[in-house]
């Protein structure tokens, strides 16, 4: 049972009296609560006799019973967390490409365990997250209201481990993370990574490579991509998802809106990234991509 699957059944509990078909589904939703051993048989049979009748209300029957129905209030900031999970997983469904059925059969192994929020305001997300929703926004609206909604809860990071002189002073500080599943993310995960990944306007993530195999599912575009110094630069638009094989160069250069993605690593986590020298990254940083 999914987190939007257990909102729905909060609903349908408490579906209007009389709307047809309504004491059936209200049956249906305390099964379900039964199942998870949050409604007693006792009151399910209230529900049950109650079902073949859309103006009876359960409550009446269950308080000349004696009999109460308290279900725990949802953790709400945790479901935000699971429900932008669920989208992401949804929006994967539309892509093509090698990479996807795989994160996505990561995503369905872990994204049930528990949830530990550790939320960490990033001033690049504060700045650039917006404006990136409201691009995704026309075409992806319920994608970009549960990033949206989840934002603040995720635990967002600037990753400083690279070598300064290698990676540059401007992605150094212009570029964001949050790991929703993974080895300490907000759903804890074992050689998986999931997450949103944030690069401010124009900005050049410099030729680097992982041993981890590497899903992008950039949200945002156009973007210039290109697969190993020398190669040439390749402009993509958002929903052109990237496959990166373990080891293989990668690029990225943002356009003129921030560049948006979602990321999945799908093993071999726990080692880093490593630069890979060019001699044409000035050149790179000065060119423009316009959206
Ligand atoms: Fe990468």
């Amino acid at each position: 049972m999914t987190a939007a699957e257990d909102l729905r059944a909060r609903a349908d509990l408490h579906t209007a009296l009389g709307q047809p078909g309504s004491g059936r589904l209200r049956y249906a939703a305390a099964m379900h609560f039964h199942r998870k051993g949050l409604i007693s048989p006792e009151a399910l049979e209230v529900y049950r006799i109650c079902s073949p009748q859309d103006w009876e209300d359960p409550a009446a029957l269950l308080a000349s019973r004696g009999l109460s129905v308290d279900l725990p209030p949802p953790d709400a900031p945790a479901l935000a967390i699971r429900l932008l999970v669920e989208e992401i997983d949804r929006y994967l469904a539309t892509l093509p490409g090698p990479g996807v059925a795989e994160v996505r059969s990561l995503i369905a192994r872990w994204q049930g365990g528990p949830a530990r929020l550790a939320p960490a305001a990033n001033p690049v997300a504060d700045e650039h997250l917006p404006q990136a929703l409201a691009a995704l926004s026309p075409t992806h609206p319920a994608l970009a209201a549960a990033i949206r909604a989840a934002a603040p809860l995720l635990t967002w990071v600037t990753y400083d481990a690279y070598p300064p002189d290698e990676i540059g002073p401007v992605f150094r500080q212009s570029h964001a993370f949050a790991s929703l599943i993974g080895e300490g993310a907000t759903i804890p995960a074992e050689d998986f990574d999931l997450g949103l990944f944030l690069i401010a306007p124009h900005v050049l993530y410099r030729d680097h490579a992982h041993p981890a195999p590497e899903l992008y599912a950039p949200l945002t575009g156009p973007h210039g991509w290109r697969f190993g110094p020398g190669k040439p630069l390749i402009v993509k638009p958002a929903h052109e998802p990237v496959w990166n094989l373990p080891d293989s160069p990668h690029l990225t250069k943002v356009g003129s809106t921030p560049f948006l993605c979602v990321f999945g690593w799908t093993r071999d986590t726990k080692f880093p990234a490593r630069v890979i020298p060019a001699g044409d990254w000035a050149e790179l940083e000065a060119i423009r991509i316009e959206g």
